[in-house]
């Protein structure tokens, strides 16, 4: 496609009058009607950037969501109450439908607030991708995991890429939010989408904005959040910044998107390092009779050079077990060794296998049995505090480990009724979470801390419980310290 010359080109052209849409406000079934025509676009004809940014401030303006998970829908609900009309993409059709009749799809996420933006008709979610034509703007919040080799697996990126491309209209700004290696909207999506014959920075525009959400965290929301955008091109950070200054309380521009894909990566690294350096810290107190809690508690006191983390029986989550890896795998391409990585997750991983370990010497002292034919009560099956998500939660791992030793095991979790399937624990979907109660708590021969949920009475289960290994310091944080808790 030579620059400066005209030609024929199919577009789907939505059938979006303007006049309607500015005076009558959202209108998803006049948006969906498209058609397909083929008509000459002057490919040459520069897109007007100043009249998209007054489209963004006078909120005329689509945004449309890709991945309507953890990510995408506090997102979505923010550019609700910022004035957008919002459009969600998922593959998922029970969680689009759930969205549309006004359900959250996750606990933490406010039903409510789902609700009154489906009923105002800010907010609408759809399987059709066909409405991409609809939007101003694409962002994009699929998943990023591992592959079985532990390796990037981009193949949600790469659909998506392939289906906007079908799509892509002229002026469109896409943004990729999901966590990735440095480099990946340059190599990965821009070709892509310029399959579509439209430029990057002169047709389209596409940005890399990370997300820092973090579920469950009652002082930050996603509006409150300062957010890093970096951009192919002068233009594409320009829309990016607006589109996000009129959401979120700080933007902060960088020089590309491969600074912004790799300020995300620093963030969880410098996360999975120090937390490593904690658990490893945890070891060495634990042999000399030093409690490591009490000393991270008394170092953060100093009112600068130190920040405190915390040790625990492992890590969990989409990000920090797995971002870190997404940098050693590209790292490789360079000649790179990323030996603190690797280390921070050796030592991590090794974690439930040290608490497995102490849990067995506690019970050979105290009640002189070893783990064979335990029974023992997990506590918390989510891989953090007040949350419903257990991708890659430690107490999965804890769990199989107690069992190939030998020990029967059970769970508590206010919050996962029921062990969903997940991809490397399949065997444990289906168990169920027990009830607490005096009697159910002094039938297990150990309580194993595992997850610090608020809703949990530490005291009566301490209280009831024969031993308690506590990998969270959440008994003694309540002031419940007795001889049979044990930390670990
Ligand atoms: N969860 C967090 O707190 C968090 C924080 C920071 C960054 N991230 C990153 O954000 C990204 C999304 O994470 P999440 O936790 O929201 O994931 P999620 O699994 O909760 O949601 C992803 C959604 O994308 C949908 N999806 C998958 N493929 C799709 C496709 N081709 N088209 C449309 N929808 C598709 C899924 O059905 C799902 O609803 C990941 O890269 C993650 O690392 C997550």
């Amino acid at each position: 496609m030579g620059a400066g010359k005209n030609r024929f080109v199919a577009q789907k052209v939505p059938l979006r009058p303007r006049a309607i849409w500015s005076t009558s406000r959202f209108q998803p079934k006049l948006l969906k009607r498209s058609y397909k025509v083929s008509f000459p676009v002057q490919i040459d004809e520069k897109v007007n950037v100043d009249k998209l940014i007054s489209s963004i401030k006078s909120r005329d303006y689509t945004i449309g969501i890709i991945g309507l998970g953890y990510v995408g829908i506090p997102l979505a609900l923010a550019a609700c109450r910022a004035g957008f009309n919002v459009i969600g993409f998922d593959i998922d059709q029970a969680r689009v439908d759930q969205l549309n009749r006004g359900e959250s799809a996750i606990k933490h996420i406010s039903t409510i607030a789902i609700d009154e933006a489906v009923k105002n008709k800010r907010f609408v979610a759809t399987s059709q991708f066909d409405r991409l034509t609809d939007t101003d703007c694409i962002i994009i919040a699929v998943p990023t995991p591992l592959s079985k080799h532990r390796e990037p697996d981009l193949t949600y990126i790469e659909k998506t890429a392939e289906t906007i491309t079908q799509h892509l209209r002229k002026g469109q700004l896409v943004v990729l939010e999901s966590t990735t290696w440095p480099g990946t909207t340059d190599e990965v999506m821009r070709p892509r989408l310029e399959q579509s014959g439209l430029r990057s920075g002169i047709d389209f525009f596409l940005a890399f904005s990370p997300e820092r959400e973090d579920p469950g965290n009652e002082e930050f929301s996603t509006s409150t959040i300062p957010k890093v955008v970096g951009a192919d091109g002068e233009d594409a950070l320009r829309i990016a910044r607006a589109v996000y200054d009129a959401l979120i309380v700080r933007t902060v521009p960088v020089s590309s998107s491969k600074t912004a894909e790799a300020v995300k990566l620093t963030e969880n690294i410098f996360r999975s390092v120090n937390i490593a350096l904690v658990n490893e810290l945890k070891l060495i107190y634990d042999k000399m009779g030093i409690d490591v809690w009490e000393v991270i508690d008394a170092a953060k006191t100093k009112p600068f050079g130190f920040m405190p983390f915390y040790p625990g029986p492992g890590l969990g989550g989409h990000c920090i077990p797995i971002d870190p890896f997404y940098l050693t795998w590209k790292a490789r391409e360079f000649d790179v060794t990323t030996r603190f990585i690797e280390l921070a997750g050796q030592i991590n991983t090794s974690m439930p296998h040290y608490v497995v370990d102490r849990l067995a010497e506690a019970l050979d002292r105290s009640a002189g049995t070893g783990l064979s034919k335990a029974r023992v009560l997990i506590i918390g099956v989510a891989y953090k505090k007040n949350i419903d998500d257990m991708r890659e939660s430690p107490s999965l791992r804890l769990i199989e480990i107690l069992e190939a030793r030998g020990a029967q095991t059970d769970f508590h979790d206010p919050h996962i009724p029921v062990i969903p399937m997940t991809r490397e624990h399949s065997a444990l979907a289906g168990r169920t979470s027990i009830s607490l109660s005096h009697s159910a708590v002094s039938g297990y021969d150990v309580v194993l801390i595992a997850t610090d949920h608020d809703a949990v009475d530490y005291k009566a289960l301490a209280a009831s419980a024969r031993l308690v290994v506590d990998t969270r310091n959440a008994c003694a944080r309540r002031d419940v310290v007795s001889d049979h808790i044990v930390k670990a």
